[in-house]
């Protein structure tokens, strides 16, 4: 049975036609690139016939040498791309290469199957079971000769074997697959142009990320001496056959070109961490998206903090929604949440000079993590003066923190005890809570009385559920609209402090933690929390601090523990204040990123 809900707007009552958009066919004139806008299966009838919109496909082809970044990129394009509601994958050709080494496939094809080939570097036998002993790695500098034929034959089989897997995943359902490899000549390129002629429903994008910047290069030189390839090694050892890798590949490689250019492909150069974009013949919608996004991306050290309002007045009554202000709790918590993100921007701009200090240019985003509180000097506790100065002297200018808050009275009022001098705050519409629609100011339990099928239609598919009445929104809308925000974040280059309010708070997080649609509205988030999400080579560091009314101060916890799912999340308590977990049987602890680099 089709409830209510799923009949409000369809796409086609937008005004569409089969092939245009309700924006006026924005996106939709050129069928060959016609990738859709996030989440429009909403907009059709019922469960039955729900699709995506999205007949074509599109294949993301990284290109570039080693240690300029691209891993970096594709995870960063994932959790954007997954966040919007695309099924997205990588497929990681580096990966592939060392598990045929060590089972013995792909190079098996070569010399017929035999598992005992010589190592391509030194000769010696039973490379592919165990690392070579002479060269200390399954696969040395000189597997990566361009003139080394045999090793050339294995790396480009691996990688059109994973092009492979890659099409076969979107054939079977999958929307946009990223393949992550070097793909740094313009043969390998060609091959896999080659074999996207037979997939007319399959665009490609290829993302070439170039590095000038040698600070940046011998960063993430340091860190491939801790990749798969070299555990155990020394690691000047290792960095040594890096960098002989590295000169391989240099000698291959060719930047994308009038070569591809010929054969019409859609292109974008990001040099330097975007600080030059190049795109060339970019048409459809989702590639633009990426390219968009890519141009918005920085590598400055810097936290972005999440956190719900203050306790309301109808927090406090269970009520869902409205404009009321805080109660003398949410009042409370303002002022000790101004006073906790004073000591925090402090201690954060330490760990930043301390980090600077000890390991020069070690803070970025594509670099080692950082190393709090490791200065000889400090007396036990508090930060090294020297930093401290620095940091004091460097603060002088411009307020280099934002706050932002949604437009609603009980997110403005939270931040009303933070100094104007120091912090530049900004209301944002788009962080208002979600609309519930004709439910608005009601309590869950009055839901449930007055509307059963609405509560259960939500409880069934709370994702997708789009609350009835003017206005109503569901969890999907809200990806949608916090898209710019989104984007936004990833633009400054200074912390922030989102002060805002549950679903978005949720929103929020699962964007920054990768946590899946499916999951992101079952998040346990309640009021007192504040979220810290850190960006790190490879993925954003979560830190969790709750705020304890009797000390009238804040207390960091354990973060995987803090960020919680409910399974079972089938009842809703009508107060939404921090209320006592959950059993462990109804939890599901989302683990937090490990510290990048420790
Ligand atoms: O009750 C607080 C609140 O922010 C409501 O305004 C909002 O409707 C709700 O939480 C969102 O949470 P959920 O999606 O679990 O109902």
């Amino acid at each position: 049975m089709r409830s209510e809900r799923l009949r409000r707007l369809p796409y086609k009552d937008l005004g569409a036609t089969e092939g245009s958009s309700p924006m006026g066919g924005l996106f939709f004139d050129t069928p060959r690139f016609a990738n859709s806008v996030p989440f429009f299966r909403f907009q059709r009838f019922g469960h039955d016939d729900i699709h995506t919109d999205s007949d074509h496909k599109l294949v993301v082809v990284m290109v570039g040498l080693p240690a300029r970044g691209k891993s970096y990129i594709v995870k960063k394009v994932k959790r954007y791309l997954s966040w919007l509601g695309f099924q997205t994958k990588i497929f990681n050709v580096g990966d592939r290469r060392r598990l045929a080494s060590s089972t013995g496939e792909t190079a098996g094809s070569v010399d017929g199957g035999s598992g005992d080939k010589p190592c391509a570097e030194c000769s010696n036998p039973g490379v592919r079971t165990a690392p070579c002993t002479e060269c200390e790695t399954r696969h040395p500098s000189s597997f990566f000769d361009p003139d080394n034929e045999s090793a050339k034959y294995i790396r480009e089989q691996v990688a059109i074997e994973v092009f492979d897997d890659l099409l076969r995943w979107l054939q079977a359902g999958g929307q946009i697959a990223i393949h992550d490899a070097t793909n740094s000549t313009i043969e390998r390129r060609k091959a896999l142009i080659d074999r996207l002629v037979s997939q007319a429903d399959v665009n490609l994008l290829f993302v070439e990320s170039i590095c000038t910047d040698e600070v940046i290069i011998n960063r993430n030189i340091k860190l491939k001496t801790r990749s798969p390839d070299y555990i155990g090694m020394d690691p000047e050892v290792a960095e040594a056959d890096f960098r002989a890798r590295l000169r391989n590949y240099e000698r291959a490689y060719r930047t994308i070109g009038a070569a591809e250019e010929k054969l019409d492909v859609q292109y974008c150069k990001i040099i330097d961490v975007g600080k030059k974009v190049i795109a060339y013949n970019i048409q459809g919608f989702l590639e633009s998206q990426v390219v968009f996004y890519l141009m918005n991306m920085n590598l400055e050290p810097r936290v972005i903090y999440i956190t719900r309002h203050g306790e309301s007045e109808d927090n406090v009554a269970g009520r869902i929604g409205g404009d009321a202000s805080l109660a003398p709790s949410g009042i409370g918590y303002s002022k000790a949440l101004a006073r906790f993100i004073d000591r925090r921007r402090l201690e954060f701009a330490v760990e930043v000079e301390e980090a600077t200090h000890h390991a020069p240019g070690a803070t970025t985003s594509m670099s080692a993590s950082s190393t709090p509180g490791t200065c000889s000097e400090p007396e036990a506790g508090s930060p090294c003066p020297e930093h401290l100065r620095r940091y004091r002297r460097r603060r002088c200018g411009e307020p280099d923190f934002e706050v932002w808050t949604s437009m609603l009275k009980r997110a403005m009022e939270t931040v009303e005890y933070f100094d104007p001098q120091r912090y530049r705050v900004k209301n944002i519409k788009s962080l208002n809570e979600i609309y519930a629609g004709k439910c608005e100011g009601m309590t869950y339990s009055e839901i449930a009385r007055d509307f059963p099928e609405e509560f259960e239609a939500r409880q069934l598919d709370k994702f997708y559920y789009r609350y009835p009445g003017i206005g109503g929104e569901s969890y999907a809308d809200v990806v949608l609209r916090l898209q710019q925000v989104i984007v936004e974040l990833e633009r400054i280059r200074h912390s922030v402090l989102l002060v805002t309010h549950r679903a978005m708070a949720r929103t929020l997080l699962a964007y920054f933690m990768d946590i899946p649609t499916t999951q992101m509205p079952d998040m346990e988030l309640p009021l007192g929390y504040v979220y810290a999400c850190e960006p790190r080579p490879f993925g954003n560091f979560l830190r969790v601090w709750r705020y304890d009314s009797r000390i009238d101060d804040f207390e960091e916890v354990d973060a995987s523990s803090a960020l919680k799912i409910r399974c079972s999340q089938r009842s809703f308590p009508d107060s939404n204040s921090a209320a006592p977990l959950p059993s462990p049987a109804e939890t599901t602890y989302y683990p937090a990123r490990q510290r990048a680099m420790s």
